[in-house]
């Protein structure tokens, strides 16, 4: 195994692109575990992650842990590198401002590990001073941000909000990984 990756997945339309990087990180050798939002699991059912992944998929942040220790921190401890994507407006809001209150949440403010996440979101969601407030703090803060492409998008207009491709994501943390 090359590097333990905890992916975690939101809310968004672009929640399938999520099952292509998944693909990627496990080709390559590494161990992936993905995390899902409850919103999330209502755009990809978890059993795609968990069989892409070859692991149990995690939503539930109260279920009963593997081990005595909270999944959360397991999970946190355990990550050489936290990835969102995609990453809901609402999701990237709560990082800013330290609510944990799911499990990724609560992932995102007990890991040590670097993040990245890469945003996917309508274009007046992207373009909201709230957003971009947003992201301009968790970047100064060192989170690594993928800023999203322009292009046509799920909501039917076209303007900033797109997700990256899951092969840019892969290469943004091969690079940051690289040992
Ligand atoms: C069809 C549909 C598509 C959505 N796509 C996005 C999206 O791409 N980005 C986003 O920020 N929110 C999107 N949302 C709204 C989020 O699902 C909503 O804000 C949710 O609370 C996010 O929760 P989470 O951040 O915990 O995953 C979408 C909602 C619906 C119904």
């Amino acid at each position: 195994m090359k590097r333990k990756i905890a992916l975690g997945v939101t809310g968004s339309i672009a929640a399938y692109k999520a099952a292509e990087l998944v693909r990627l990180f496990v080709k390559d050798g590494d161990d992936v575990t993905v995390v899902m939002t409850p919103a999330a699991t209502e755009f990809v059912r978890p059993l795609t992650f968990q069989t892409l992944s070859r692991h149990p998929v995690n939503v539930d942040q109260f279920a009963p842990p593997e081990e005595w220790k909270p999944e959360h921190v397991a999970l946190a401890e355990a990550a050489d590198v936290v990835v969102v994507a995609p990453a809901t407006a609402n999701t990237l809001a709560k990082m800013r401002f330290g609510i944990a209150d799911n499990l990724l949440t609560s992932i995102l403010l007990a890991t040590r590990a670097p993040i990245v996440v890469a945003p996917a979101m309508n274009d007046g969601m992207w373009e909201n001073a709230a957003t971009q407030e947003n992201i301009e703090a968790l970047a100064k803060r060192g989170v690594r941000v993928i800023a999203p492409s322009e292009g046509e998008l799920a909501c039917g207009s076209c303007g900033r909000g797109r997700m990256v491709p899951p092969e840019e994501i892969f290469k943004v943390v091969s690079e940051m990984t690289r040992t």
